[in-house]
């Protein structure tokens, strides 16, 4: 069977292939320490276990209103505004199958063939190929590790042309782990607003903050771009509930309405147990602060370490659960190998070790290390992959 000319166009998941192949060595006995996955490897809270089977005993398992519940959509609206000041009405918020769904619907219910749409590089995998499948041209714009991967005003300018649709901003970022200034999503506001364009606001990671960083939520913190601005969010990170697959979408109305026609024809409702779980994080008021304490040990612990090796050069993530460290020069050093790619292929089949190459976000030399990966697994990692460049150089 032939297999179409879109979907032979996509990429597969580099990050979800090493997770893959971290698990299946796993199955055969190999002692694996993974810095693959990009989820939390916390518990769900119980309180939200417990809504769901409660939700199972009394027969909630019906199709819901393919917007998802109007408990729901309410209580994220009221999450919206109490943490930022960002009015939605209930009718403005659509709960979907995860951050993932909410992203594609929106640029499907936005993008004609052929529109631009500006993406940050390094890029989380999936937003280039969700680009493509939605029939838009993605378009890289360059951030730099020495500028902290901070989005620049003055980079996304001179890319813009009367097809840009959109820009997707990632703040708290996946893989780099920046947190936008106020300024520069100011900038970018600002730009969007002479030039027309959509802000597509992936703030899933807007919980995991450090060293003081803030996060600015662009409607709540610019309350006039609001008929710009699309907001994405998700469960899956905040509340360790990556297995649930509840996330949203909050935007104006028509907007919000033309994703609901999407999934009510293409998935359907969400999860209608999973549903009910997501209202008790924000009914109960879930707080993820111990896990993100948690991870900012970790984060600490972890960049101290990767700066200790050779030809590693790791500036400090202020936000989500990664570090991107440019390992240029150690693929520059005689008798390593030559790309990230080869790299990490080394580390996994001699120190059993799992990390992503940068490739996969559009940032060669780089490699991403997920700290959401217990201490004291995260330590033998190191001492792995430090002896396995000692074997090297
Ligand atoms: C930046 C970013 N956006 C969106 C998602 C999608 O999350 P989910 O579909 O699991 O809610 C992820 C998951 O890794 C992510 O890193």
């Amino acid at each position: 069977m032939q297999i179409s000319t879109s979907a032979r166009s996509i990429t597969p998941s580099m990050t979800i292939g090493m997770d893959d192949r971290a698990r299946r060595l796993r199955r055969q006995g190999v002692d694996i320490v993974s810095f693959a996955a990009g989820e939390p490897d916390f518990d769900t809270p119980e309180v939200i276990k417990r809504a769901a089977a409660k939700a199972i005993q009394e027969g909630f398992t019906k199709y819901t209103s393919p917007a998802g519940i109007i408990e729901l959509r309410q209580a994220v609206a009221a999450r919206l505004e109490a943490a930022y000041g960002a009015r939605y009405a209930p009718e403005e918020v659509v709960i979907t199958a995860g951050g993932k769904p909410a992203l594609y619907f929106a640029l499907r219910a936005l993008c004609e063939p052929g529109d631009e749409v500006l993406v940050p590089i390094p890029a989380w995998v999936s937003y280039i190929e969700q680009v493509k499948l939605a029939g838009a041209r993605p378009v890289p714009v360059p951030t730099e590790a020495r500028e902290g991967f901070e989005l620049l005003p003055s980079r996304v300018a001179p890319l813009i042309t009367p097809r840009t649709r959109a820009l997707l901003i990632n703040s708290p970022h996946n893989p780099t782990g920046a947190v936008y200034s106020r300024e520069a999503l100011a900038g970018l506001v600002e730009l969007s607003r002479q030039r027309e364009f959509i802000l597509l606001s992936d703030e899933i990671y807007e919980s995991m903050v450090y060293d003081g960083a803030k996060h600015h939520c662009v409607p709540g913190a610019w309350p006039e771009a609001r008929d710009r601005v699309v907001l994405l969010n998700s469960m899956s990170k905040t509340y360790a509930m990556t297995g649930w697959r509840i996330g949203y979408a909050a935007a104006p109305a028509a907007v919000a309405a033309a994703i609901t026609d999407l999934q009510g024809h293409l998935s359907g409702n969400p999860n209608s147990i999973a549903q009910r779980a997501a209202l008790a994080a924000l009914e109960e008021r879930v707080d993820p602060g111990e896990m993100v304490a948690e991870y900012d040990r970790r984060r600490r612990y972890i960049v101290t370490r990767l700066n200790a090796l050779p030809g590693i050069r790791c500036g400090t993530p202020r936000g989500a659960f990664y570090a991107f460290p440019d390992i240029t020069e150690l693929l520059g050093l005689p008798g390593v190998p030559k790309t990230a790619a080869a790299f990490s292929e080394y580390l996994l089949e001699t120190a059993h070790v799992a990390v992503v190459p940068g490739e996969a976000f559009e940032a060669p030399g780089f490699l991403r290390f997920s700290y959401a990966t217990a201490l004291p697994r995260i330590e033998e990692g190191l001492d792995r992959i430090a002896r396995a460049i000692a074997d090297l150089v």
